[in-house]
């Protein structure tokens, strides 16, 4: 939720001097950043930069190629030391006004921000009081103010104890970036419950809300952690906490290219990411299994004694990342034998939920910065739990303040609506479930080594699905006029009919729902009529506690009734082709493997049937990948 970059590439000389530094500009830094960012939100986009003038800013709403039309319009001078922000709207409307940057200081100050500073209206009336004129609606121009006022005051003419001693003041959650004319080197940030990684080049420094903003420039990074302020230079860096005394953060290595944030050929990174499901899985299950089939996760760094001792798993997540946890209950379940429970996260922490020191609290979060997901984190840890997340996002605060991490290794996941992540929060919820399986002895070896043997094959098959795409595409096309879809699925079947239908309502803005197909006669039927398009998950009809009847059935019962049917069935599944107006097959596979196939279809017809309504797949309206606020 917005996206920040900042930028300093120079050592001394007086501003507007020396204008380009090992071959960047600022603002061409900024930009490349707040391009590859700006998936964090698209409500408006701005840049602040300090040149020979002093601070220069251009600021426009609506998506960044309307700030760029807008720097072409009015080109700003080259300079050394930029900041820029990409926004996703809290207070104050998508407008020019209230994009940041914000000034201060009689525009000798520019401020971005990221969060909700949740005291601003006590604050902008103190200012307000003082004398200060507000030009928008945001809580980031008082913010601005009240480093322009301390910068004057108290600090003495220094930014960086001007940004402590207002953080200090400040309530909520915020990573702010700052840069001053009068000090036209450096960059100074603050954090407190919102994301910041501080990348680190040769004679140029970054920062950047997530290691996107600077990718093309560095893979050395350093995550801050909490309540700390940075201040970088174009050769050094230096972290505090807000009362000025040293801090240190963790340096990193990136480990995926910028290259794998790139489209690679496709139309949109949504299309690209559900390509590249076959890798994502395969990546997140790489080197966990030795040779012996045994699970090799010591990468967890907790005291296996912690969790074989946990007696209750309680997942917590939000919207996709909470359907992969639905699925992965039912797995552990069978292979563990304890209880897990599925809660989102924002439901969690105000309902006095029975957490102790054998809970384990499983974390999942693509970015690890979803702030719903993080307070519950805390939360819990706070109850005595231990927290063990599943992300995907190295630097990001949950796994930072997790007991545990198991990373998913899907790649950067860009467009905003998630589907790569999907499958590789599963991988990697199974790989624990089978670990803990492996530590309590509640399944064999040969168990073990079986079920991984099906996992990895599980990466051909998701290919397989790709590579047979167009027919789903073609009903697709077709459908672009429905009004609204349902999705019936059960047992594992059920969380996919659900984010089934989440990608449907995200990307093509159609109303669209999924039912357990149990479910279906105790209300949900009543909105069958003829002609209503509905999807069904049908579990394979191998095995003895097969489900595949009772959902046949569900299937005779809707079509009785006038619905349009399309089914998900296992490859040899006749028996579905008379129930169905449109058949597709998945692979075999174990059945509780099988929502690493199911899903792929319903996210390649949400994506065509998006893309043929004309809408933009990866930035659909009003949404933001990293949903920092609460
Ligand atoms: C849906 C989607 C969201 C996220 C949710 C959690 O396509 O992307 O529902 O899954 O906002 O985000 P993370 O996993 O980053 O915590």
């Amino acid at each position: 939720m917005c996206g920040i970059v900042g930028y300093v590439g120079r050592r001394g000389g007086s501003a507007g001097q020396e204008a380009r530094y090992n071959g960047h500009s600022a603002l061409d830094v900024v930009l490349e950043g707040l391009r590859r960012l700006e998936y964090r939100g698209y409500d408006s986009a701005g840049v602040a930069v300090i040149t020979a003038n002093g601070i220069e800013s251009r600021k426009k709403s609506g998506k960044l190629t309307n700030l760029i039309s807008e720097l072409q319009a009015r080109p700003l001078p080259e300079s050394l030391t930029g900041i820029g922000h990409t926004r996703w709207a809290t207070h104050g409307g998508p407008t020019d006004r209230n994009a940041h940057p914000h000034l201060a200081d009689g525009g000798r100050l520019a401020v971005i921000h990221n969060g909700i500073i949740e005291n601003f209206a006590e604050l902008k009336h103190e200012l307000a009081a003082k004398g200060f004129e507000f030009a928008s609606e945001t809580d980031t121009e008082v913010a601005a103010a009240l480093i322009g006022d301390l910068f004057r005051g108290a600090a003495e003419g220094d930014l960086a104890k001007a940004m402590q001693l207002a953080c200090q003041r400040l309530e909520g959650a915020f990573t702010l970036l700052a840069i001053h004319q009068e000090q036209p080197d450096v960059v100074v940030a603050a954090r407190r419950n919102s994301p910041l990684v501080v990348g680190l080049g040769e004679g140029e420094n970054f920062l950047g809300s997530d290691v996107s903003g600077f990718i093309d420039f560095t893979r050395r990074a350093v995550e801050l952690g909490q309540d700390q302020i940075v201040t970088i230079t174009a050769e050094s860096f230096e972290i505090t906490d807000f009362h000025g005394r040293p801090a240190q953060g963790r340096e990193f290595k990136v480990d995926w290219d910028a290259a794998a944030a790139e489209k690679g050929g496709f139309a949109s990174f949504m299309e690209k990411e559900i390509n590249d499901q076959p890798e994502a899985v395969a990546q997140t299950l790489l080197g966990r299994a030795g040779l012996d089939g045994k699970l090799e996760l010591d990468e967890l760094r907790i005291d296996p004694s912690l969790l074989k001792a946990v007696d209750k798993i309680i997942v917590l997540a939000c919207g996709t990342s909470a359907y992969a946890g639905q699925v992965a209950k039912y797995a552990i379940e069978h292979w563990c034998r304890i209880p897990v429970e599925v809660e989102l996260s924002h439901e969690f922490r105000y309902r006095d939920p029975i957490v102790d020191a054998n809970t384990l609290i499983v974390a999942i979060s693509q970015s690890g910065e979803t702030m719903d997901t993080l307070m519950a984190v805390r939360y819990a840890q706070e109850q005595g739990a231990k927290v063990l997340a599943i992300c995907n996002t190295n630097g990001s605060t949950i796994p930072r303040e997790a007991d545990a991490v198991l990373y998913t290794h899907a790649g950067p996941e860009i467009a905003v609506a998630s589907t790569k992540a999907f499958l590789a929060q599963i991988t990697a919820a199974y790989l624990l479930g089978l670990y803990l399986a492996q530590l309590r002895g509640n399944l064999f070896s040969g168990q073990i080594r079986d079920i991984l043997a099906d996992l990895g094959k599980v990466p051909a098959k998701i290919q397989a699905i790709l590579d047979d795409a167009d027919r789903i595409k073609k009903l697709a096309r077709s459908m672009s006029d429905a009004r609204s879809v349902l999705f019936l699925g059960r047992h594992v079947g059920f969380p996919v009919a659900m984010e089934g239908a989440l990608k449907l309502k995200e990307l093509a803005y159609i109303h669209a729902e999924g039912f357990a197909a149990g479910e279906l006669k105790h209300g949900p039927i009543a909105l069958i009529e003829e002609g209503q398009p509905v999807f069904v998950i049908v579990p394979s009809p191998r095995g003895r506690n097969s489900l595949h009847a009772k959902v046949v059935s569900n299937i005779q019962e809707i079509r009785a009734r006038g619905a349009k049917t399309v089914v998900i069935a296992e490859e040899g599944d006749t028996a579905v082709q008379a129930y169905a107006e449109h058949v597709f097959y998945i692979p075999e596979t174990p059945v509780l493997l099988a929502p690493l196939l199911a899903t792929v279809p319903l996210q390649i017809f949400a994506c065509e049937l998006a893309t043929a309504k004309g809408y933009d797949v990866d930035q659909p309206r009003n949404l933001a990948k990293s949903v920092t606020v609460e």
